[in-house]
């Protein structure tokens, strides 16, 4: 088996070929004067069973996977993980005549002749129906429990920022006994909210704040300044795709974040929690 590394996930798939004890591939990627994108896997993969990884986290992302699922077109087997799967987040239509984003780019990833393709805690699972290939979503959100409990946050309560991440914040949380909850907003009057944990209280405790995606840092900034409100200790924040785009990190260290946690689906210096075992435990069998 060889691993091909895409230009953004070039640390989880040398991770993920150093699990595996297999070689990840040299490729070459560039960009001509006009802008068009070039991809080259280097390394010679005929009739070698392969392992595309390749976050999609910008539209180039999205060309340079496609890129390389054509350029392993020799390959005897063509397996595709995807860690983060940008455009997930518009499944359906909204508005009468808006494109189904992630359907678009379901299908154009799966059309080619793949094996499998695997997705990263999608943000939700029901875009998997979009792919003409067979695909499998992993659940990491596990590892983050696990350092949380590693690092002695204690006593700790998981917070999800609104009732979208509650699944995502018990399983976090219950399989090492967290206490957990999340936000709710209640209208107090016409003009006010409130908005505070439905059932426990955070005061004098450390809190992590738990959500899928970081993207602007907004939903995190106003549910750490809520909680910072109701004297909640430290404030951590972990989430499993670290997109942080513009000032993200900047806003949630001003509304009192301590510290930011994310995984390696998207790579940054806040990945502290690499997927890279699970996925290649995954891949073996
Ligand atoms: C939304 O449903 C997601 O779960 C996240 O809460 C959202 O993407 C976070 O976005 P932002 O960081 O821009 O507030």
């Amino acid at each position: 088996m060889k691993i091909i590394p895409g230009i953004s996930s070039q640390v989880l798939a040398t991770r993920i070929a150093a699990e595996l004890d297999c070689k990840a591939t040299l490729c070459e990627y560039k960009r001509f004067p006009d802008g068009e994108l070039y991809t080259r896997i280097v390394d010679d993969i005929k009739n070698e069973e392969v392992v595309i990884v390749q976050s999609v986290n910008s539209d180039s992302d999205l060309i340079y996977l496609l890129q390389l699922i054509d350029a392993a077109e020799e390959a005897s087997n063509t397996k595709v993980v995807i860690p983060y799967l940008g455009y997930a987040r518009q499944d359906k239509k909204f508005k009468p005549g808006e494109a189904i984003s992630a359907r678009a780019i379901a299908r154009s990833i799966s059309a080619a002749d793949l094996d499998t393709i695997y997705v990263v805690n999608v943000h939700n699972s029901n875009v998997l129906q979009f792919f003409e290939a067979d695909t499998k979503e992993l659940d990491v959100s596990s590892l983050i429990g696990d350092y949380i409990s590693r690092e002695g946050i204690a006593p700790v309560v998981i917070i999800g920022p609104d009732a979208g991440a509650t699944d995502l914040t018990a399983a976090v949380a219950a399989p090492f006994g967290f206490e957990y909850d999340v936000l709710e907003k209640k209208r107090i009057t016409g003009v006010e909210v409130e908005i505070k944990p439905k059932a426990l209280s955070v005061e004098g405790k450390n809190v992590v704040i738990v959500d899928d995606i970081i993207s602007t840092g907004g939903t995190i900034a106003e549910a750490a300044s809520l909680l910072k409100a109701q004297n909640a200790s430290d404030i951590y924040v972990a989430c499993i795709h670290g997109v942080f785009v513009q000032n993200a990190v900047l806003r949630m260290l001003n509304a009192g974040v301590k510290t930011v946690i994310t995984t390696d689906t998207i790579e940054s210096v806040f990945s502290k929690v690499s997927i890279a075992e699970m996925l290649a435990g995954v891949l073996k069998k």
